[in-house]
């Protein structure tokens, strides 16, 4: 296949506008599954992504088609790149747009444009890339293809007759979409005379073959055997194999310029596949590839193994995980109440959700996190600035005073119907929210910016959105400056003792509010014990909240009085199944659940 034959694209949409689905249709059309292959979203692998139907990871696939071409029939090679469509992971969007020359924005024919349908444009309309409207599922009652074509005219200058019409769901319209990808994408631009550079789009870890490696060959051709190096590194490795993504792994001892496939080359771990790395031959001299901006971390939060012993077992199944979601970044820490652990970033709550369900699934590992945090920073009377990301790392009563802090903001875009515009003002403002735009997509729809505390995003604030506009509003957002604030680190104290795991940051206007309410949860979900508990939140050495938990001795067997020797030891048994998932922190067992209750209070 000469370049002129490949066309490398992507799916945009907001998300559940139906992407996978169309993806999953064009596969088929193309005969790389089969029809009915009974799994839908065929490129949704992993299995949080099935269970929470959204796609984290992007995926690649390649397809052949053949089409009338200039007056004659031509065989063309189309490489998919299937991206995720949630906010947190926006930074797989823009690795997977680097390695395309276009994109189809997939917008729902009934909901219309919203706010990362809007994110996503920019995205590709940045990145050069030519873009084909798909308005999706027509089929539905309350479709309005012409006011989607309005929309789109409207916020982003797109020609409402280049737009296609299509649904995934019934197959209308969808003979259009490979026709049109031909037509309107341009070729991959990369020279097959010069020397090989490609672009390293991601790497998994697979326990057969290593280290698998997806590449973008730009320029040049990659053949199995060939010694290649790396731009960034200077290590060098031998190409053991060489194939495309059909979907499946399919050898081909070669990707040609323009091609999309995997590449396996001996490398020990992912750590050394640097994505967004240019790949070349050895010993010859090349510009690097630009890459892309690294992933930015929003949110940090402490992982420590459920049970101590465990910490090993917990340092493999994150180092497994992490092969496979470079985005994350893993430092180690330890915690008095919990042990030896590790401090993550992630790019959002989500990702920190699924980072945690796949762990679990995935890796076998029981874990319990911290409160999570933004990273702040502080500067102290002698002048030295630091970043905290773990809040137990700045000191309660420091010998230097505090002088200053800062803490990050993000711009988030907000639509809704222009109904729960007042609501959502409101609850903008409780997160200390600061309008900078408010205008309308249409006469139904209003479209709001606001600079917003990264803080008070990352603590539930998209789904208290959603309830508030019955599921109408869409959300997306972008990191902005640092911003001074009014920061105070607030402890819990258990029996007088600080819990470092539980301490978090808040602003000082509310600090009362967030104590007493992480007391009054760590009230219900602990267990009496045999001692009275005392559960304190505390500013400094100033206690603004407390709660107690009187005595209780806590006897299984109370009730099964007679011999029954086997239900006694059931129940027993049943009490250590229950004891796993604790965490013994001075002389209290905390359940695995208070930990999890306490990231829910902002
Ligand atoms: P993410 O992967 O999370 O970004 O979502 P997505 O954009 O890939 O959406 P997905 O393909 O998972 O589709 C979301 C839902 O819409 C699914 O329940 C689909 O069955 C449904 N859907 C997709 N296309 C159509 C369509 O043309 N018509 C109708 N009625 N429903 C559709």
């Amino acid at each position: 296949y000469p370049s002129d034959n490949i066309r490398n694209f992507s799916i945009i949409a907001h998300v559940d506008h139906g992407k996978s689905t169309l993806a999953d249709r064009l596969l088929e059309l193309t005969g790389t599954i089969r029809k009915g292959h009974g799994q839908p979203q065929y490129l949704d692998k992993l299995q949080v992504e099935r269970e929470r139907g959204i796609t984290v990871k992007a995926q690649t696939a390649t397809m052949f088609h053949t089409h009338k071409f200039l007056d004659s029939d031509k065989d063309f090679l189309l490489n998919l790149i299937d991206t995720p469509g949630h906010v947190d992971f926006s930074y797989e969007v823009s690795r997977s747009l680097a390695a395309c020359q276009g994109a189809l924005l997939v917008v729902d024919a009934a909901q219309g444009v919203q706010a990362q349908t809007v994110a996503n444009f920019y995205l590709a309309f940045e990145s050069n890339l030519a873009i084909i409207p798909v308005i999706n599922k027509i089929d539905q009652p309350t479709a309005d293809p012409d006011r989607v074509k309005a929309q789109l005219k409207s916020m982003f200058d797109l020609d409402p007759s280049d737009a296609l019409l299509t649904s995934a769901k019934t197959g209308q319209g969808l003979e259009q979409v490979l026709p049109a990808v031909i037509e309107r994408i341009p070729p991959p631009p990369g020279k097959s005379t010069s020397p090989l550079r490609m672009l390293l789009l991601d790497s998994y870890y697979d326990e057969y073959k290593g280290v698998i490696c997806h590449v973008a060959v730009v320029d040049g051709a990659l053949h199995k055997g060939d010694k290649i190096s790396s731009a960034a590194t200077g290590q060098s490795y031998e190409v053991s194999d060489v194939g495309i993504l059909h979907p499946e792994l399919v050898p081909t001892g070669v990707l040609l310029t323009g091609q999309v496939g995997f590449m396996v080359s001996g490398m020990r771990s992912t750590k050394e596949a640097r994505i967004g790395d240019t790949l070349h031959h050895t010993r010859t001299v090349i510009q690097p590839l630009p890459g892309f901006k690294p992933a930015k971390h929003m949110v940090f939060s402490g992982l420590y193994p459920a049970d101590g012993s465990d910490f090993e077992a917990l340092n493999h199944a994150i180092e497994r995980l992490t092969c496979n979601d470079a985005s994350v970044s893993v430092t180690k820490e330890s915690s008095t109440a919990l042990g030896l652990g590790f401090r993550c970033g992630f790019l959002g709550l989500l990702h920190m959700d699924v980072f945690h369900q796949r762990l679990e699934q995935e890796h076998g590992a029981h874990v319990i996190s911290t409160v999570p945090t933004v990273p702040y920073i502080f500067e102290y009377s002698d002048g030295s600035k630091v970043e905290v990301q773990n809040p137990a790392a700045l000191p309660s009563n420091p010998k230097n005073r505090l002088t200053a802090c800062w803490e990050p903001t993000v711009i988030a875009t907000i639509i809704i119907p222009s109904e729960y515009v007042g609501s959502v003002i409101t609850l903008c403002a409780e997160r200390r929210g600061e309008q900078l735009e408010y205008s309308f997509v249409d006469s139904q729809r209003a479209f709001m910016k606001y600079r917003m505390p990264l803080r008070e995003i990352v603590v539930d604030f998209y789904n208290e959105l959603k309830s508030i506009t019955s599921g109408y509003a869409s959300f997306d957002y972008e990191d902005s400056e640092y911003q001074s604030s009014d920061l105070v680190k607030l402890d819990i104290l258990l029996n007088g003792q600080p819990v470092d795991a539980m301490a978090t940051i808040v602003h000082k206007s509310k600090a009362p509010r967030v104590g007493r309410e992480l007391v009054e949860k760590l009230k219900k979900f602990i267990d009496r014990q045999m001692f009275e508990i005392i559960i304190q939140a505390a500013i400094g050495t100033k206690v603004i909240a407390r709660e107690t938990l009187s005595a209780m001795r806590k006897n299984v067997l109370a009730k099964c009085y007679g011999g029954d020797i086997t239900r006694k030891k059931k129940l027993l048994e049943k009490q250590k199944e229950g004891k796993k998932r604790m965490k013994r922190v001075g002389s209290v067992d905390i359940p695995q659940e208070a930990f999890h209750e306490l990231l829910k209070v902002s």
